[in-house]
């Protein structure tokens, strides 16, 4: 037997539960200072209370022989699907609804997707990135070319037509940096994927955040990206779902790749590894799609919205460069006296008590910035800001 050889060329341990460890082991030699987490991308305020009843309604058709569900369809529920459609539609995206597969959240299936592509395929990747596209690509021991997203190209970097690629990851809004791609910059990797035959893997988790009418939720918002991209979402910051877990994952039809169609592999690869996502939780995730879910979750992104103001309100205060902050939850600001991040956090954490991201975590672009998110209380957010004025006014 012979162990996947790729694992060595991982970090010892995935980003957040770094950062988690070291959380933990300054807690328990400071016991008295009241820890502040601005750090992974948590949700804090409870679901709202028309997913509340949902899921109520659902554990009792459980319990009732009449409406007790055993394996559902692998690929999700119609009721679910058919509400995620008319979502898109309000976006003026139709979907057939054999595109539209229910999932445990966009983690599992962009690290699951990889299962439908050739081992030898190149794939792009922008620096700095969610750790979680790098990450599951070197365990499948796959070549990476990273692409450059700093300061210079207000971290939205654009194709260079001298590479060629077969798998690019966008994320928009960014993850870890807030900068969203317009619709025009969208169309330069649209273009470029026709051209390269390539597949876009496009994560939309943070499209609700997105206040600005003009820039894209989703990548099917632009012409022919059905021809070329895989679209990611997930309920978890949306809906406050990062413990109950439930995302979706669109894979247009009219991807067609060497004779084989992607929606169909896809199919085939979910209804054999996956028994799909509970029952339980798919009728929870459908009312966070009805009128009142709708109402109650901008309401909670709001309460996050304020939040990344009382964070960049501070950043302005303090001179301190940052992107994202809107139309996205996460703030990356740039480290004072371009501090490496690593010690940055160690200065946040031991002076402050405030936890959040080191930038490096994402890659080397992200050596001297900084992540803080919006999900904590406002009450909180604003006890972190006034603790990090003080130190660094
Ligand atoms: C983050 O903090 O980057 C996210 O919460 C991680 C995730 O969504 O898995």
């Amino acid at each position: 037997m012979n162990t996947n050889q790729n694992y060595k060329n991982l970090n010892e341990s995935y980003l957040f539960s770094t950062i988690a460890k070291k959380v933990n082991d300054f807690t328990s030699q400071n016991p008295d200072t009241e820890i502040i987490k601005l750090g992974i991308g948590d949700v804090t305020l409870p679901l709202c209370s028309a997913v509340i009843e949902a899921l109520h309604s659902a554990v009792d058709e459980m319990g009732e022989k009449e409406t007790f569900k055993g394996y559902g369809p692998e690929q999700g529920y119609d009721f679910l699907k058919s509400a995620i459609q008319n979502y898109y539609k309000t976006n003026n995206v139709n979907l057939d609804l054999n595109e539209i597969f229910i999932s445990d959240g966009a983690k599992s299936d962009l690290g699951n997707i990889l299962d439908l592509f050739d081992k030898d395929n190149t794939v792009i990747v922008p620096d700095p990135v969610y750790p979680v596209y790098v990450d599951t690509n070197i365990m499948a021991g796959r070549n990476i070319i990273y692409t450059d997203a700093n300061e210079n190209n207000n971290f939205l970097p654009l194709p260079d037509l001298s590479v060629k690629a077969d798998l690019i990851y966008i994320c928009s809004p960014n993850n870890p940096t807030g900068a969203v791609y317009n619709k025009e910059q969208l169309k330069q990797w649209i273009d470029y994927a026709i051209k390269n035959n390539a597949v876009i893997l496009f994560d939309a988790a943070y499209e609700s955040f997105i206040d600005d009418n003009n820039l894209p939720k989703s990548i099917y918002e632009i012409e022919n990206a059905k021809k070329c991209a895989i679209e990611f979402c997930s309920l978890s910051k949306t809906a406050g779902f990062t413990g109950t877990r439930c995302g979706y994952t669109i894979v247009p039809n009219a991807l067609n790749f060497n004779g084989m169609s992607l929606n169909k592999m896809w199919l085939r690869r979910q209804t054999t590894k996956f028994n799909g996502v509970p029952y339980i939780v798919q009728k929870g995730a459908a009312a966070v799609f009805t009128q009142d879910g709708q109402k109650q979750i901008q309401e909670n992104l709001n309460y996050y919205k304020q939040n990344a103001k009382v964070i960049s309100n501070t950043l302005d205060k303090l001179n301190i460069k940052y992107t994202g902050g809107k139309n996205s939850p996460y703030i990356w600001l740039k480290c004072p006296n371009n501090m490496n991040s690593w010690d940055f956090f160690d200065i946040l954490l031991n002076k402050i008590g405030v936890v959040g991201t080191p930038g490096a975590g994402f890659g080397k672009n992200g050596n001297n910035w900084f992540r803080l998110t919006s999900f904590n209380t406002y009450e909180k957010t604003q006890e972190a800001m006034k603790r990090f004025y003080n130190l660094f006014k």
